[in-house]
């Protein structure tokens, strides 16, 4: 069987995506509106952390919104951490703001979570989001899986009755992605399978997929044997491998191995400019949203 493969162009959708974004905060401004404003509280020098936080701020700019980046040392205290959001929770002029994560072990990242306003969660990681998304209500979905739905929708894979195998339960991708993916409404309506570190059969489980959303962090995990002609191959993979020909130091390797998987596919997402790019996207969507109080007043 010969199959008409095509890649998935997150970066493209993902540019068009912020244009549609500019487009309504011109008309925000021209109707005497305040200019959306995300913050973003990053702690430490993690590297991954770094260059994901600057995607956004400079996100922010190909958007119209106002951004602010507010610092932390790594030995900063839990308590210093909620004083900065509950300042940010009170300040009329932040619509939105998210604490980038992993923080460092001292700090409990549910007691950081929970203490957001749920109306300024953009990340959509507070547990009335989280609630809210699963049964179904508008909020603030998590911005990978939103992603993940905005590409399914603009390229216009069916997904209604389509079995599909989510690998990984993370809060932040899995969970959410399964979640999305059941629901009554398109893209939706499939039947999904999570699996994870304890599955058995976990080749198997993919077999009979007809879409996989790969989450696990382990580069190469999805192989040609585990995909059923036709599939849609969505890679959320973006795990750091050193690399001294790359400029900076390391490439980034998704959790399918593309070269032996890719023929087999109906679409696939390239790692990079798959999913990455529409993650950062979806934030700026959900800023978008707090600006406009769409969601919440
Ligand atoms: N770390 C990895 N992904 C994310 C994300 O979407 N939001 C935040 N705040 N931290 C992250």
């Amino acid at each position: 069987m010969i199959i008409q493969m095509q890649l998935i162009d997150g970066k493209a959708v993902a540019e068009q995506v912020k244009q549609e974004i500019a487009e309504q905060v011109a008309t925000m401004m021209e109707n005497g509106m305040k200019r959306p404003h995300l913050a973003a509280i990053l702690v430490g020098h993690d590297g991954g952390s770094e260059t994901y936080v600057a995607a956004k701020v400079k996100a922010c700019a190909v958007c119209g919104f106002k951004s602010t980046l507010i610092r932390f040392e790594s030995d900063v205290t839990e308590k210093e951490l909620l004083q900065k959001i509950a300042e940010l929770n009170n300040d009329p002029d932040v619509d939105g703001f998210i604490v980038q994560l992993p923080l460092p072990k001292h700090i409990n990242e549910q007691h950081i979570i929970e203490a957001i306003d749920y109306r300024k969660d953009v990340d959509g990681f507070h547990p009335i989001n989280v609630g809210r998304m699963s049964i179904g209500l508008p909020c603030f979905v998590s911005a990978t899986p939103y992603g993940i739905m905005e590409l399914l929708r603009r390229y216009n894979i069916e997904t209604r009755g389509k079995k599909c195998v989510v690998l990984g339960r993370s809060n932040i991708v899995g969970k959410p992605m399964a979640m999305l993916l059941m629901q009554k409404s398109n893209p939706g309506n499939c039947t999904v399978t999570v699996c994870h570190s304890n599955t058995v059969n976990i080749k198997e489980e993919c077999r009979q997929a007809d879409i996989i959303i790969a989450a696990l962090g382990q580069p190469g995990f999805v192989t040609a044997d585990m995909v059923k002609p036709g599939a849609v191959v969505i890679d959320v993979g973006t795990t750091r491998i050193p690399d001294e020909t790359k400029k900076s130091g390391f490439r980034l390797s998704g959790d399918v191995k593309f070269d032996e998987v890719a023929p087999l596919c109906s679409y696939i997402t390239p790692v990079p400019g798959g999913v990455g790019p529409m993650t950062i996207c979806s934030l700026m969507k959900n800023t978008l949203l707090a600006g406009q109080k769409a969601i919440y007043r």
